[in-house]
C-alpha cells in the first residue's frame, strides 16, 4: 500500500524469501499503481487503497505510505480483515498506536510494526551475547542516525501535515535499539534543532534506565552522522557494524583479549527478515509478534511522545 522508496526496496527484499508472492500493489493514481505492479512484477494494479483492502487474494498488507497515513491505513485494512504490516514509526503518536492494537484484537487479525532491525541477524546475535554476559552488565548505549537530504518544505521529511522531523524517521533506530537491549527509559533528556517548517532537523536525546544504565542517542535529517552503535559493558564492548540497524557484522572487545569479529552477511537487503517472521507468525496462527510484539511499538512510541512533549512538538493532525 504506496509505492514510494521504501515500498520499492520492501518488493527487492521479498525476492528472497522463499514462498511470498507479491500479488497486488495500490497507490492513489492507477497509472502509479500500473507502473509500479509492471516494476516489481505484482499480478494486480489497484487505483485506490480501498481496492486493496478489500482483495480477495491478499492475505497480509505491507503499508508504506507516510507515518501520518499509517493509522488510517492500517485500521483500513484491518477493518476488511486483512492482516497488517506497518512501516515504522508504527503511527503518529501512542492514542493512534493504540487505536491500531484495538482494531487488531477486535477483529483478530495480525499487526506488526515494521521495525526490520529487530530482525536482522546480526542484531539477534549481539542481543544473545549481551544476555549471556559476554560483556558483563551492560551499562551505557551510543547510537545515531542521521543523513543529509535536501531541504524540502512540503516533502515527507519536513512536512509537519506528513509527521516529519527526524525523531520519528530515524530516531526511532538508536531509540528501539536501546529500548530492545534495556526497556523503557526512566528518565529522558532531550534537545532539538527546529527548522523553518517547525519539525526537528536533528535531536538528541539521553535516557537513564531503572538500574542506572544510560543511552545516548541522536538523528538528523539535514546531516550525515556516522550511523554508528556502541554497547558498552562493565567487562568489554561490542561495536555493530556501520548503519547497525542492517549490520552484518560486529566486534567485540573484551577486556584483555584480541577483539572478536563476527559475521553474519546475508542476501538482498535484508526486508526479507521482517516478512519472513509475518509469515512464520501466519502460518503458526499468531496476531502478533513475539520479536517486535504490541507492546514494544507501544513503549517506543510512548517515549517518542515523552521526547516530543519536552520540545512542545505537536502536529497538526494532533
Ligand atoms: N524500514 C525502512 O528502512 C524505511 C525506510 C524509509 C522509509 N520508511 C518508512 O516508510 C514510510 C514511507 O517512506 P518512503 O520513504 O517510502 O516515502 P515516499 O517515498 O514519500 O513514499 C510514500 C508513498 O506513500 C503514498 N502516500 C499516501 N499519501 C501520501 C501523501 N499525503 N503524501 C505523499 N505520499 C503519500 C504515496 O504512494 P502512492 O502515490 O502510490 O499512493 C507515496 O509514494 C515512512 O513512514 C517511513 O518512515 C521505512
Amino acid at each position: 500500500m504506496g509505492t514510494g522508496r521504501i515500498a520499492g526496496e520492501f518488493a527487492s527484499g521479498l525476492e528472497h524469501l522463499e514462498g511470498a508472492v507479491l500479488h497486488s500493489v495500490a497507490s492513489r493514481t492507477q497509472s502509479t499503481a500500473s507502473a509500479f505492479a509492471e516494476k516489481v512484477g505484482a499480478q494486480k494494479a489497484h487505483a485506490d487503497y480501498a481496492g486493496l483492502a478489500h482483495d480477495a487474494d491478499v492475505d497480509v498488507i505491507y503499508v508504506a505510505t507516510p507515518h501520518s497515513m499509517h493509522a488510517e491505513n492500517s485500521m483500513l485494512c484491518l477493518e476488511a480483515g486483512k492482516h497488517v504490516l506497518c512501516e515504522k514509526p508504527f503511527a503518529v503518536n501512542t492514542k493512534q498506536v493504540l487505536s491500531m492494537v484495538e482494531k487488531a484484537r477486535e477483529r483478530q487479525r495480525f499487526l506488526m510494526e515494521a521495525m526490520w532491525m529487530r530482525f536482522i541477524p546480526i542484531i539477534h546475535e549481539a542481543r544473545r551475547r549481551v544476555d549471556a554476559g559476554a560483556i558483563g552488565e551492560l551499562r551505557m548505549i551510543q547510537a545515531d542516525f542521521g543523513f543529509r537530504v535536501d531541504y524540502t518544505p512540503h516533502g515527507r521529511l519536513f512536512n509537519p501535515n506528513l509527521a516529519g522531523g527526524a525523531l520519528l524517521d530515524v530516531g526511532i533506530y538508536p531509540i528501539a535499539l536501546s529500548t530492545m537491549f534495556l526497556g523503557s527509559p526512566s528518565d529522558i533528556v532531550s534537545l532539538p534543532t527546529l527548522g523553518n517548517t517547525g519539525v526537528d532537523e536533528q535531536s538528541a536525546y539521553v535516557f537513564r534506565h531503572a538500574a542506572g544504565q544510560l543511552s545516548i542517542l541522536s538523528s538528523a535529517i539535514r546531516t550525515h552522522t556516522t550511523q554508528s552503535a556502541w554497547l558498552y559493558g562493565t567487562q568489554g564492548r561490542i561495536q555493530l557494524g556501520v548503519q547497525f540497524w542492517r549490520a552484518q557484522e560486529m566486534t567485540i572487545f573484551i577486556d584483555g583479549k584480541d577483539p572478536e569479529q563476527v559475521s553474519m552477511p546475508y542476501k538482498g537487503n535484508g526486508y526479507q527478515f521482517e516478512a519472513q517472521e509475518v509469515m512464520d507468525c501466519l502460518s503458526h496462527g499468531k496476531l502478533e509478534s513475539d520479536i517486535m510484539p504490541h507492546s514494544e511499538s507501544i513503549l517506543l512510541m510512548q517515549t517518542m511522545d515523552r521526547i516530543r512533549e519536552q520540545w512542545g512538538l505537536r502536529y497538526p493532525m494532533e
